[in-house]
């Protein structure tokens, strides 16, 4: 049977809140120098597979091995008063504490025949499913409005405008974000569905915008690399190993208990799927400087080899073009600098003149989000791709780290 965690562990009290600052407070000296990745429970059956929200390092979904389902949403703050949205983190965490044990949130069927239960019920049986729930913070969090511009992680601010930026307000921006990721779609849509109806009861926020997406489009550790709509594979190079972590994902700055936060970006990219699809198979091949079936870097054999950007052909032009994809973010052409790609495919279907709707969700990490503007200032400017998509939405967030067991996502700001 399903475990069930009583609905009092939502409903904090004030006492509670209170507690749960201390406890954040606490925990924010007693961060170590090197954030670990939360602890996870991983079974053979991924329905069984359970990370664990509550840590003293960074929040579950970045260093997590990206999970099959996705959905982000981002929300408009609808309140200028600090301690609603105090209540709303610490009303949230303590929910994404248990549905990530794969619990309800409090009694489906209340003993109260007639009350109106906050689970809506559709996960019960399915198990954790490996689900993640992460919370980001907008700038505006940290605007004049709420009292809280003295917390300022170091690097928050909107994202500067982009070469090639077609963005639309209906997918850009919000205050707050979730990114809930499992190994199936229904415990995703349960958890955003639970998580929107607290941040409705508590009257601080609305949904600003929502995506959902499918097919993993980064690749950890022993899994195989996933393909993105465009037919290759995506997360070939990405960031792995756990210095790479320290090095270019987790942030060292500000006072102690931000340690091990992260800045997240959300990019909504559309594809131009038909037009690429009457593409020869060379060409899509030039455009990101890599063979489609097996991933190999041009003038390489295997997906792993390391592209060779001095290979020249017969003819003396590079193997790998000048305006191919992996050319231009090479960390070898950008003094290093590296982001974590956690993207998902994503499709809306056929839109009203029966074009495919599709694209990716686009998702890094990174310890700066001048890494993703430099990265994106020479795409824009320069893709090969670029003929191919559209930036479409865009945000900014920061992900503070993971709240100690007792305490809530954000807690030592409201001290
Ligand atoms: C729809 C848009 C995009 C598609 C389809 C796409 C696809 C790909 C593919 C197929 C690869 C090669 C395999 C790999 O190493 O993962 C790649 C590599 C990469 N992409 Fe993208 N990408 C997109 C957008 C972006 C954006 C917006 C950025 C950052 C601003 C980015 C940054 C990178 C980086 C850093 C690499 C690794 C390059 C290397 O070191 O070899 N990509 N991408």
């Amino acid at each position: 049977m399903t475990p069930t965690k009583p609905e009092n562990q939502v409903t904090l009290s004030r006492r509670g809140l209170f507690l749960g600052a201390a406890a954040g407070a606490a925990a924010g000296t007693a961060l170590p120098a090197r954030a670990a990745p939360p602890d996870v429970s991983a079974s053979a059956d991924p329905m069984q597979t359970r990370h664990l929200f509550y840590g003293s390092g960074p929040q579950a979904g970045v260093a997590t091995l990206p999970q099959k389902h996705a959905m982000v949403m981002t929300f408009d703050l609808t309140t200028q008063d600090a301690r609603e949205l105090q209540t709303l983190l610490a009303r949230w965490s303590a929910a994404i504490g248990v549905l990530m044990e794969g619990a309800p949130v409090g009694q489906v069927e209340p003993a109260r025949a007639s009350a109106v239960a906050l689970d809506t019920g559709e996960a019960l049986d399915l198990g954790p499913a490996a689900l993640s729930v992460t919370i980001g913070l907008g700038p505006r969090v940290f605007g004049p409005e709420l009292g809280l511009a003295g917390h300022r992680p170091a690097k928050l601010r909107d994202l500067a405008p982009l070469p090639s930026d077609n963005l639309r307000p209906e997918f850009t921006g919000g205050d707050l974000s979730l990114q809930a990721c499992a190994e199936d779609p229904q415990v995703v849509y349960h958890a955003v569905r639970v998580l929107t109806r607290i941040a409705k009861r508590t009257g601080a926020a609305t949904v600003r915008w929502t995506q959902m997406g499918f097919g993993r489009a980064s690749a950890g550790k022993g899994q195989v690399t996933p393909r993105n709509l465009l037919g290759f594979r995506d997360g070939t190079r990405n960031i792995r190993e756990p210095d790479e972590f320290d090095a270019h994902v987790w942030s060292r700055e500000g006072p102690a208990w931000q340690h091990g936060g992260t800045y997240q970006v959300l990019r909504k990219i559309e594809m131009g799927i038909e037009n690429w699809d009457t593409d020869r198979v060379d060409d899509q091949n030039a455009v990101f400087g890599r063979h489609k079936a097996s991933g190999a870097p041009l003038g390489g054999h295997h997906e792993f080899d390391t592209p060779d950007f001095t290979a020249q052909g017969a003819d003396g032009a590079p193997v790998i073009a000048e305006d191919a994809h992996i050319r231009l973010v090479a960390y070898e052409h950008n003094e290093g600098t590296r982001i974590l790609r956690r993207s998902y495919n994503y499709t809306s279907g056929l839109n009203a003149v029966g074009r495919l709707e599709a694209g990716l969700m686009f998702i890094s990490y990174q310890n700066d989000p001048a890494h993703f503007e430099k990265l994106q200032r020479k795409l824009g400017a320069g893709d090969a791709l670029n003929e191919y998509i559209s930036h479409v939405g865009s945000a900014l967030f920061w992900v503070p780290p993971a709240a100690p067991e007792g305490s809530y996502i954000g807690a030592p700001l409201f001290e």
